[in-house]
């Protein structure tokens, strides 16, 4: 939507999260397969992740949600609609944002589930913020919530050093200041990426069965090298991008907000855009790969220790299965 069409700017209002307290540190994993913390440090940044013991994506989005209505002191009735990005929702229907809407008894909103893999809450954020800028809803909240554990192969050391579980949510409300909330975004995919990174078994192509259990095609497949040449030339390209199309200078971006797939994709695109390490917002040491939950954690935690402030720009950054990939400028609007 072009800004002259909008009747509002979407800007965050609230933040939430919730993290499943068990922890899974490298030592974990080297006990496991053959691998070592230096290993995962050096080629990741993956210190540890948490993981769900028991329950679902629900549970923890629901937690997420709860966080952030509490901390806003807001009803759940005062809801229009719920968005819940992730790759792991707790069945195929009823979809998950039903099952968080009756569990925080937001009585008066709908909602949907998106799924764009690790892009999931950028696309999101931006099919909410449409609701808002249009004048339809009031009061969006979307919640990035995936429990990557459940479809991870800890057989496997190329991916399972990769991925953890976690839930983390927003509040969309519409401004009539057109210089806070979101300003504008880039968001692709590239179906030709699909072989690279995917989950072969339990969808329509492949209905599951003994066969595609005992040949483990309910796990993540990955092929790593190849997933990250492309993330490495997307997500600093589209980064770069929409600081042009914004005219943006590096000193303008108070955070580059990535998706935490690897720090060396992160790195590589901060240097793309000319930004310092200081101004990049890092959580993947502790918490790994959460998919859906890696910008929105970014956003509560830095909020929370008063690293952002109303005004400051950020640009949010995402590369994930499909491909998909994409960025977006956005104006801190909370004091
Ligand atoms: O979030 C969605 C998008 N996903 C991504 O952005 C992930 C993109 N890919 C990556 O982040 C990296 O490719 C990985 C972290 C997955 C792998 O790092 P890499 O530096 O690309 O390693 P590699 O795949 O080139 O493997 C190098 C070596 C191999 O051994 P050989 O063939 O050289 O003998 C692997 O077998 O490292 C080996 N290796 C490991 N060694 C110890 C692979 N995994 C491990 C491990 N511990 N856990």
């Amino acid at each position: 939507m072009a800004n002259s069409d909008k009747k509002y700017s979407a800007v965050i209002t609230a933040v939430g999260m919730y993290m499943p307290e068990k922890v899974l540190d490298n030592a974990f994993f080297e006990s496991i397969v053959d691998t070592s913390d230096e290993w995962i440090m050096t080629r990741t940044g993956i210190k540890e992740r948490r993981m769900l013991e028991n329950g679902a994506t629900s549970d923890m989005a629901t937690k997420a949600a709860l966080d952030l209505l509490k901390s806003k002191n807001m009803s759940p009735e005062e809801l229009d609609l719920i968005i819940i990005a992730s790759v792991t929702p707790d069945m195929f229907f009823p979809s998950t944002a039903c099952l968080v809407q009756g569990n925080i008894g937001a009585k008066n909103a709908w909602g949907f589930d998106m799924n764009a893999a690790c892009c999931s809450f950028l696309f999101a954020l931006n099919t909410g913020a449409q609701f808002v800028q249009s004048g339809t809803c009031k009061k969006v909240m979307v919640i990035g919530a995936d429990k990557m554990t459940s479809i991870t192969d800890y057989t496997d050391r190329n991916n399972c050093i990769l991925f953890g579980d976690g839930a983390s949510a927003i509040l969309l409300e519409p401004s009539e200041d057109f210089s806070l909330g979101l300003q504008d975004a880039i968001l692709r995919v590239d179906g030709d990426g699909r072989e690279n990174l995917y989950m072969k078994g339990g969808g329509s192509l492949n209905p599951p069965t003994h066969e595609t259990v005992d040949k483990k095609m309910h796990y993540i497949y990955q092929n790593g090298k190849a997933v990250f040449k492309v993330a490495v030339k997307g997500m600093a390209d589209v980064s770069y991008e929409i600081m042009q199309k914004n005219n943006l200078t590096a000193d303008d971006v108070k955070f580059l907000v990535p998706h935490q797939a690897n720090l060396r994709i992160i790195d590589a695109t901060a240097k793309r855009m000319g930004v310092g390490s200081e101004k990049v917002m890092i959580n993947i040491h502790k918490y790994g790969n959460t998919t859906s939950c890696t910008i929105p954690s970014c956003l509560t935690e830095y909020y929370r220790d008063g690293k952002i402030k109303k005004g400051d720009k950020l640009v949010l950054a995402a590369f994930g299965a499909g491909y998909t990939w994409g960025s977006t400028y956005l104006v801190w609007a909370i004091d």
